[in-house]
């Protein structure tokens, strides 16, 4: 299991000291979660931010946009060369010519799917993504109850991505912690985000460690 910490539940006002003991703790990539008020009920940080967290990061940034225009977005961040960016496809009209341009700027797009959006809407944009990202709660906030359904929805899709595009990866994202990683697990997930629960711990590198049963 891979793991990529949300800085959403970091303490902002000691950013800089926070990315680096994560980056030290054994974390694989460094989750972003970037909110613009409307497509989600709430605001976090854009781009003067997140330029300055790619200079001190010494992990690859998994940039997970929850924003309308998303266009917009996506030419703002593809020069921080993240991993990842992530687009939501309830927030997308035209998904395919989006995904097609990160891939072309140099960057792993990944396409994200809300609680209650089916993993069929996957099927003709799947050979395109290398990772899909289920939300396990409705995005906008940390700390938030995981959603079981998301489990059933990533053994569906572990099966899409066999027949589609064998490497694409799964993530999920809200309420992850030691208690149902195993389960995320055994449905064949290969990422997980957790915010609350790493950073509210007091030792980041055991909490990490537990997040990779
Ligand atoms: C929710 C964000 C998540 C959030 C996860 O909108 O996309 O990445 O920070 O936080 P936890 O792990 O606390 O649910
Ligand atoms: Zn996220």
């Amino acid at each position: 299991m891979l793991v990529s910490p949300s800085i959403l539940s970091a303490d902002f006002l000691r950013l800089g000291e926070e990315i680096d003991s994560i980056c030290k703790a054994g974390a694989d990539y460094l989750h972003i979660d970037v909110m613009d008020g409307h497509f989600v009920p709430n605001l976090t940080f854009g781009l003067p931010i997140i330029s300055q967290v790619a200079k001190r990061a010494s992990i690859p940034l998994d940039v997970h946009l929850m924003v309308e225009r998303v266009e917009w977005f996506v030419e703002y961040f593809l020069p921080l060369r993240p991993e990842f960016i992530s687009v939501h496809i309830e927030a997308v009209a035209h998904l395919h010519r989006l995904i097609t341009h990160i891939r072309a700027s140099g960057v792993r797009p990944a396409v994200v799917l809300n609680p209650h959006t089916s993993e069929e809407s996957l099927r003709y944009i799947l050979p395109d993504v290398d990772m899909v990202l289920l939300m396990s709660v409705n995005p906008g906030f940390g700390g938030q109850s995981f959603i079981p359904s998301v489990l059933d929805k990533a053994r569906r899709l572990k099966d899409l991505i066999e027949s589609k595009n064998p490497s694409c990866l799964i993530e999920v994202d809200g309420g992850v912690n030691a208690s149902n990683i195993k389960s995320l697990q055994e449905v064949g997930v290969d990422v997980a985000v957790a915010g609350s629960y790493i950073f509210n711990s007091s030792d980041y590198a055991k909490a990490i460690c537990s997040l990779k049963p």
